[in-house]
């Protein structure tokens, strides 16, 4: 796929698959918006908008500067997330709802300020970010499962609602990822089982079918695809890339 004059726009892509993804269409020769909180130190400053995915108005604010500038925006991928480890009975409100914001409410924001646009357009692609946990649960992670089991949903809705308009809605669904956020994920899962990060280490990589973690380029080269023209016929569709994972 060609991705020059492509106007893209990712939220969480400072680090991790965000980062990823932006560095990839990026070398395709795509326009890629950076919306985050935090901005990276290297990055090319015109292409990074601070954004908290949690304030409509925030994410309202970046999507109109970007359209403003390019006066199009081909394609989203809300991907900004966050992670909560604990059991229902350990999750405090606060924590609850800030995964809640990122995870959900972000997600929401960014489709609810880009699809106008994209409507007017007649022409769009968007990929929201799921995971493992839009299919299959696990233990200490009921408010961060049940985000992304919205997300799942949301995927489908907003693909069901939209495609009269031309815009394809794909959700991409990543199993364990070698990024900041796994590392902090495995660092709290030690101490919360008075355990070594290595042994951690080691029961995620088995866990997954491959034997192995991922890595963020793997996720993604399967979002440009789904972002992409190559996925034409493709909405409403959750692409699992979890090593097998969600297979057993
Ligand atoms: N890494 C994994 O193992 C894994 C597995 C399944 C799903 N995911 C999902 O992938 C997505 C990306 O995760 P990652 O592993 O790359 O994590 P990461 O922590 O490396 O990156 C997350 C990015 O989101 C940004 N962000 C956080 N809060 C924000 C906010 N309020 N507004 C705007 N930006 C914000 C961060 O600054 C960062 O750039 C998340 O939605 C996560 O749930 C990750």
């Amino acid at each position: 796929m060609d991705w020059n004059n492509r106007t893209v726009v990712i939220t969480g892509a400072t680090t991790g698959i965000g980062k990823a993804t932006k560095d990839l269409l990026r070398a395709g020769g795509a326009k890629v918006y950076c919306l985050d909180i935090v901005e990276a130190s290297d990055d090319d400053a015109a292409y990074f908008i601070y954004c908290d995915v949690r304030i409509m108005q925030s994410v309202a604010d970046a999507i109109h500067r970007v359209y403003e500038k390019e006066k199009k925006i081909d394609m989203l991928f809300a991907n900004a997330g966050i992670h909560f480890l604990g059991s229902i009975e350990d999750t405090d409100e606060e924590s609850l709802h800030n995964v809640i914001g990122v995870n959900v409410l972000g997600v929401f924001h960014s489709l609810k300020s880009v699809l106008p646009i994209m409507k007017k357009q007649q022409r769009g692609s968007i990929v929201l970010t799921g995971s493992d946990q839009c299919f299959i649960g696990k233990a200490s992670s009921a408010a961060y499962g049940l985000t992304k089991g919205a997300i799942g949903q949301l995927t489908k809705s907003t693909a069901v609602e939209y495609a009269a308009y031309n815009i394809r809605v794909n959700c991409i669904c990543p199993g364990s990822i070698n990024t900041p956020f796994l590392d902090r994920v495995i660092d709290q899962f030690a101490a919360a089982n008075q355990m070594n990060v290595q042994e951690v280490q080691s029961i995620f990589e088995k866990d997954q079918p491959l034997g192995r973690i991922g890595q963020p380029a793997e996720i993604a080269a399967a979002v440009a695809f789904l972002l992409s023209d190559e996925s034409a016929f493709t909405t409403g569709s959750l692409l699992s890339v979890d090593g097998g994972y969600v297979a057993q």
